[in-house]
């Protein structure tokens, strides 16, 4: 029997910018890479990159203002904001205030979460023992990145894989069973040189040099993340079904971070899951980091594929390294 008290996803959303960026137009944008060599490495097609009049903020409000409709919650009631994110509009204060006040959740306390691509999924674990705490009862968990303003966009090792965008989720307490059923968190700081920003943050300020080399960029040892991301969520899927006493059969749908295509197959298959109850935008949007997965749970809620009673599996992984996963009964 379920001892702490249930926290059940009452909302979700999810706002991405307009412009879209084909595989296509990397060639034209001088970058030695091809549409068939991004698509067979990562499986993705487009992604959408933020113009000059869209920001975190926007973006993310927008969602919010989305979760909070179907939620039927207004900001008022809002007690807690936590963004997930590793590319705020502003570096001081957080991004979560931003959005406090943009949304005017006068009542909110907001904090960020940053935990790069497991920001959300981090975040949505605060809120649940947040809640479990008693310390709030409506609570707003946003996982949003402008990805493309900290990626270099001379380095084709990294500027194809990322896009930006925001989701959002509402929680509230619910008193039928249902809601989150386990949650797990790791970290291993002992590898965060294989996925980093070098320099430009407090340690070694931004200077004419850091910023001429490029060294304030998202810069990123594939092969070696690749290997990293699904040995940890495979490890992770087993965690959550433990916690939460079931078995793989028992899952109908499992959203993974949505990195490369190839690392959510691997570890669909580690988790015995079969395609078909995979669900996969990696295609559309590249790897939005912290905003992959509650994009791609809006867009299964708004397809249909996520209903009353329906056992959904989260499964992140990101710079840090962080790594977690959660089962949630809708
Ligand atoms: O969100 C969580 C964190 N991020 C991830 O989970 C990403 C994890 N990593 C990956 O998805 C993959 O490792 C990549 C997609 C980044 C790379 O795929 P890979 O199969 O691991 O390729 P690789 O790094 O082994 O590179 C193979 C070759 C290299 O050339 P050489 O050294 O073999 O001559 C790269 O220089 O592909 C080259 N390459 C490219 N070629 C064309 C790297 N990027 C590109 C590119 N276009 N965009």
């Amino acid at each position: 029997m379920k001892q702490r008290p249930w926290v059940m996803i009452a909302g979700t959303g999810h706002a991405v910018p307009k412009r879209v960026l084909r595989n296509e137009e990397f060639a034209a944008m001088g970058i030695d890479t091809s549409d068939e060599w991004i698509r067979e490495r990562t499986g993705i097609r487009e992604r959408h990159i933020a113009g000059p009049g869209e920001s975190l903020t926007s973006l993310s409000a927008e969602a919010a203002h989305k979760a909070m409709a179907v939620a039927g919650v207004t900001a008022a009631e809002l007690d807690m904001i936590i963004v997930g994110t590793c590319s705020p509009d502003r570096l001081l204060p957080s991004a979560a205030v931003e959005l406090q006040a943009a949304l005017g959740a006068t009542r909110a306390v907001a904090f960020d979460v940053d935990a790069a691509c497991s920001g959300w999924l981090y975040g949505m674990q605060v809120a649940e023992a947040m809640m479990a705490a008693g310390n709030a009862e409506t609570i707003l968990v946003v996982g949003a990145e402008l990805l493309s303003r900290i990626v270099n966009w001379k380095d084709r090792n990294t500027c194809v894989l990322f896009g930006d965008g925001a989701g959002a989720c509402v929680l509230t307490r619910s008193t039928k069973q249902r809601g989150i059923l386990s949650c797990y968190m790791r970290s291993d700081g002992t590898l965060a040189n294989l996925l980093h920003r070098p320099k430009g943050g407090a340690a070694e300020p931004m200077t004419a040099e850091i910023l001429a080399e490029g060294s304030h960029f998202v810069h990123m040892k594939g092969r070696e993340v690749f290997k990293n991301a699904v040995r940890s969520m495979s490890d992770a899927c087993d965690r959550a079904l433990d916690g939460a006493k079931l078995s793989s059969s028992d899952i109908d749908l499992l959203i993974p971070h949505q990195a490369n295509l190839r690392i959510i197959e691997a570890t669909a298959k580690h988790a015995n899951v079969p395609r078909e109850k995979v669900f996969v935008n990696v295609d559309r949007y590249g790897n939005t980091s912290a905003a992959s997965i509650p994009i791609a749970l809006d867009e299964a809620i708004a397809q249909g594929r996520v209903k009353d009673g329906t056992i959904v599996m989260f499964v992140a992984f990101g710079a840090g390294f962080t790594w977690g996963s959660m089962v949630v009964r809708f």
